[in-house]
């Protein structure tokens, strides 16, 4: 018997859901119940109480890492201040496409969820680093954040509460290294957006050298939810250490691309055919990339379709990671090859260049895919790519091991270790074949 389709499970997008006219605007937040947490939050007086729910609802970083955002909190040194929140909204891996929304369409959950985060870890100043190209998030979270003020949810003595708050944006300019947490602080200080060397760790030395917590535009906005839900109610929902709902990016050959919320534990192939509406033209499914584009990839296996979006899971089992959650869907029409050179191309253009493997290396493996995709490959070069790779990240665990600074090295190697791993007979076997159709760049 096959199971019903399943829904989605809205959370974090039910304003946007409930008002999709107005939902960015504070009549419509108001109505909705917006602030009401952060009322009550402050009401109790009690900022280590906000940190236990956080604990205790399992909130992992929906930024890409997955790290427990309760245990960040907790590494603030005692009785350092000034300290500062940092809202990551830079949103630069290729296909993730969700922060844009929530930022859009709800920026007061992300105000409230600032403002709760901010007084839980003692933070009187909180940056929300937002991509350049976010033209109309930038209109409505600074519109927010003054009808925000307007209300007294933002500015000094914060609903005669004693806590004081600000909220600064900062605009990015286009550089996808500047969402790495310590290359956006650089930008952030006016500085040239390269990653700094650790330790220290921004949770002790961070932004202006001070005890600085970065953390993600869903992490953040989830976290109205879990005060309000009770942290032990939000753990419920999910999977094993994957709690509650994820935001995912749905792009490529489906035929309903675009953000679904989900609950963590449901399946990529429930993901795919109950709410993107399946692969375009009745198509199978070639491969797909299951969290942005500095995965390994899986195909179109039962066992890879059926896993559960688990971020524990498809690391231990498959290599993989549901990273910044998006997932990217290629039919049985698709050229991997062709596909594994444009991702190259992208971490090769945005290689900052501080350490050498990585500048050298994304060079040096984007132009050999170049060469392979246009007829002009050699039957090593496969090998050729994995032994450049194996300088990048030893032992080939991209994106999980480095001899960099940051992972955006490895990135560029995920897609290599996929050719290998999935397509190794049909890459070597088009290796001087001619010039390959639908070769653009
Ligand atoms: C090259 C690179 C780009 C990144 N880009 C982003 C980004 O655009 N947004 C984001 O939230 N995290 C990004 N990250 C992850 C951040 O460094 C950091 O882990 C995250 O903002 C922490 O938030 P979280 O714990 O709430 O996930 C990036 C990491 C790397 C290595
Ligand atoms: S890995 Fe690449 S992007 Fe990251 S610091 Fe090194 S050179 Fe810069």
């Amino acid at each position: 018997m096959t199971a019903p389709p399943i829904t989605e499970t809205r959370v974090i997008t039910a304003r946007i859901h409930e008002r999709p006219d107005d939902s960015w605007t504070i009549g419509a937040a108001l109505t909705t119940g917006a602030y009401d947490t952060l009322r009550q939050v402050l009401a109790t007086g009690d900022a280590s109480a906000v940190q236990e729910q956080v604990k205790l609802s399992g909130l992992r970083g929906r930024g890409g890492a997955g790290f427990p955002a309760a245990q960040k909190w907790s590494f603030l040194p005692a009785g350092s201040y000034p300290r500062y929140l940092v809202v990551n909204g830079d949103e630069g891996e290729p296909s993730t496409f969700k922060d844009r929304m929530l930022v859009e369409r709800d920026p007061h959950q992300l105000v409230e969820g600032i403002a709760i985060s901010s007084y839980a870890i003692g933070c009187n100043k909180a940056f929300v680093y937002l991509r350049g190209e976010f033209a109309l998030g930038y209109e409505r979270l600074t519109q927010a954040i003054a009808d925000a003020r307007g209300q007294g949810f933002l500015g000094d003595n914060v609903l005669s509460s004693g806590f004081d708050l600000d909220i600064v944006v900062h605009r990015g300019a286009g550089a996808y290294i500047c969402g790495e947490e310590t290359a956006l602080l650089e930008s952030l200080e006016g500085e040239r957006g390269m990653p700094r060397i650790r330790p220290p760790f921004p949770a002790i030395a961070g932004l202006y050298a001070k005890p600085t917590v970065v953390n993600n535009v869903e992490t953040i906005s989830t976290v109205p939810h879990i005060m309000r839900m009770g942290g032990e109610a939000y753990a419920k929902l999910g999977v094993n250490r994957s709690t509650g709902t994820r935001l995912f990016s749905v792009s490529g050959h489906v035929n309903r691309p675009g953000n679904y919320e989900v609950e963590l534990g449901v399946t990529f192939r429930q993901l795919i055919d109950d709410l993107c509406g399946g692969v375009r033209e009745g198509r199978g499914i070639k491969f797909f990339i299951p969290g942005g584009a500095s995965s390994q990839w899986l195909t179109g296996s039962d066992e890879h379709l059926d896993a559960p979006l688990d971020m524990d899971y498809v690391q231990q089992t498959f290599g993989v990671m549901l990273g910044s959650g998006a997932v990217m869907v290629f039919d049985e029409t698709t050229d991997p090859l062709l596909v594994a050179w444009r991702l190259c191309k992208f971490f090769a253009h945005e290689s900052c260049g501080k350490c050498t493997p990585c500048r050298e290396g994304t060079g040096w493996i984007e132009m050999v895919l170049y060469r392979m995709l246009h007829g002009q490959g050699r039957p090593e070069d496969l090998d050729l790519l994995l032994d450049v790779g194996d300088n990048i990240c030893p032992g080939l665990n991209a994106p999980f091991s480095q001899t960099t600074i940051c992972p955006l090295g490895p990135s560029a190697v995920s897609p290599v270790v996929s050719l290998h791993k999935l397509f190794r007979d049909e890459v070597l076997a088009a290796c001087g074949a001619g010039s390959r159709a639908g070769v653009t760049g």
